[in-house]
């Protein structure tokens, strides 16, 4: 767990020297919980998007994307139950003053059990947290924390407050002028996606006319003031989610809830992601509109974590916008008469997919990172960072190397790059030797580099080499689009 930690660090430095994620606002300080992509993490996220949204607007004939603003009307989270119950467990150290998440605290703790082999402990506690967190037994949290004398990590000390609940919404004023009515021009920033999705079912299933079973993708920013935000990107206050609302007729949501539940799997592991490292993680206490959740877990350096959200959320999303707006929000069921059942108008149950864009991404690096020793034939040693990144989903596929910035080698290099750059992201660099252009190209993450050297000019070849293995063949400049373009299809 130590040297997998060390890892993780490597890995966050890694990040920000190679241009994939920088701190927000770094050159004020940074600002706790927010992160900024750079120019090669902002094209992998895209590429993770992109994947995403084909496998569920393009491969899916049932299930259409929209893209709904962040704004909302404020009811819409009454209506949610998000004004009421989005809220966590909190636990203040009186000494520091530092509020924790309940869970998190014990989680942590827990986990310093097991760097300690101490492994039958953790669990005991994580055990007995899962049960007191099913009952909503704050004092029980309270004694479970202070019996296991969990400490502050500023103070040091165990003189914790009540556990008391902590709303997680942000929230601004909408418009220049002030309301009479305090409170009446307060929005929230959204904490998931999905209720754009339901408060816009109707508008979707009639101009769509689509037919249950279908669903409703859609990928976008939210918001959470997460109380400790921890481990990088993993838990932040502004994220992106990427998430499906599948509506289906009542009672057939397991059967839903089980297929979905198997095809998010899939689509991870399609991705490149081992299936050892996915495991699924059904939720003791469900969230108040579910009649049954889990999640996908990921083995992050850290420890078993939540990647993705499989929810079915029974009817109640639809129910409450129809009973806060007044409306009716119905599916009139034409298929149920031709099944020689009566006609049925019905609100939709629903099963939901819901994945961290950010927390893909990590789970993306944390197993391409790789940081490499080995023993030359000479008996010299040698080493790299590479970025095993998948090549579908790597920012950049190709990098077009001239061997040196004469005898007509850029010349040769511009050509393939202007053939290639329609169809896939190429990078084209003439400075360092070639040995540090393939370091640098290991480190970002690129799957093929091609040199062009004065042979090119005479046989119209090139040296290819691959990035996983350091394999080098020699190939017609003239295959090289084609090669990559299978590569990466
Ligand atoms: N609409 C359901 C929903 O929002 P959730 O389990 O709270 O469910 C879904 O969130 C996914 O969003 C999580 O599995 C995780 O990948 C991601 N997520 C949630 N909170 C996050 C945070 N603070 N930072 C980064 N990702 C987060």
């Amino acid at each position: 767990m130590a040297n997998e930690s060390n890892l993780f660090q490597e890995l966050v430095s890694h990040c920000k020297e190679y241009g994939y994620i920088f701190q927000s606002s770094e050159l004020y300080d940074g600002l706790s919980a927010v992160y900024d992509y750079g120019q090669m993490g902002a094209q992998l996220k895209k590429n993770l998007r992109d994947e995403w949204w084909k496998s569920m607007t393009q491969l899916n004939e049932n299930i259409v994307g929209i893209d709904a603003a962040i704004f909302m009307h404020p009811t819409v989270w009454k209506a949610s139950g998000h004004v009421d119950n989005f809220s966590d467990p909190m636990i203040d150290n009186k000494d520091s003053k530092k509020r924790y998440r309940v869970d998190h605290l014990i989680e942590g703790f827990a986990d310093e059990l097991k760097e300690a082999g101490k492994t039958t402990e953790a669990e005991a506690i994580i055990t007995s947290m899962e049960a007191l967190i099913g009952k909503d037994d704050y004092a029980g949290l309270k004694k479970l924390i202070e019996d296991n004398k969990i400490k502050c990590g500023i103070s040091k000390t165990c003189n914790w407050t009540d556990v008391r609940q902590f709303n997680l919404m942000f929230s601004t004023e909408f418009g220049a002028v002030a309301s009479e009515n305090e409170g009446d021009n307060i929005v929230y920033l959204r904490p998931e996606t999905a209720q754009g999705i339901f408060v816009n079912f109707l508008n979707v299933q009639k101009t769509g006319r689509m037919k249950i079973p279908f669903g409703i993708a859609q990928t976008g920013k939210a918001f959470r003031n997460e109380i400790v935000a921890r481990q990088f990107i993993f838990r932040m206050r502004e994220f992106e989610q990427m998430e499906m609302q599948f509506f289906v007729r009542p009672g057939t949501q397991m059967e839903w809830y089980n297929y979905w539940k198997e095809e998010r799997k899939k689509w991870h592991e399609s991705i490149g992601i081992p299936a050892a490292k996915l495991r699924f993680h059904d939720h003791v206490k469900l969230a108040h509109y579910a009649d049954a959740a889990l999640d996908i877990e990921f083995e992050f350096p850290f420890g078993w974590k939540e990647l993705e959200g499989i929810h079915s959320r029974t009817d109640f999303d639809l129910t409450q916008h129809a009973k806060f707006s007044k409306k009716k929000i119905q599916y009139y069921d034409n298929d149920l008469n031709e099944e020689g059942k009566p006609y049925g108008n019905y609100t939709p149950y629903v099963v939901e997919t819901s994945v961290g864009l950010d927390r893909l991404f990590l789970t993306v690096l944390s197993l391409a990172y790789a940081n490499e020793k080995w023993t030359k034939e000479d008996g010299t040693e040698d080493s790299r960072v590479v970025l095993r990144i998948p090549p579908k989903i790597a920012p950049t596929k190709l990098a077009i190397l001239p061997l040196i910035k004469k005898d007509g080698l850029p010349e040769i290099a511009k050509e393939l790059l202007n053939e290639c750059k329609g169809s896939f992201m190429c990078f084209c660099e003439e400075k360092d030797t070639i040995g540090k252009r393939y370091r640098r190209m290991d480190a970002i993450g690129t799957p093929f580099c091609v040199t062009i050297d004065h042979q090119t000019k005479e046989d119209q070849t090139v040296t290819i080499r691959y990035r996983d293995d350091m394999r080098q063949e020699r190939i017609a400049l003239k295959d090289v689009k084609k090669l990559v373009l299978e590569k990466i299809s």
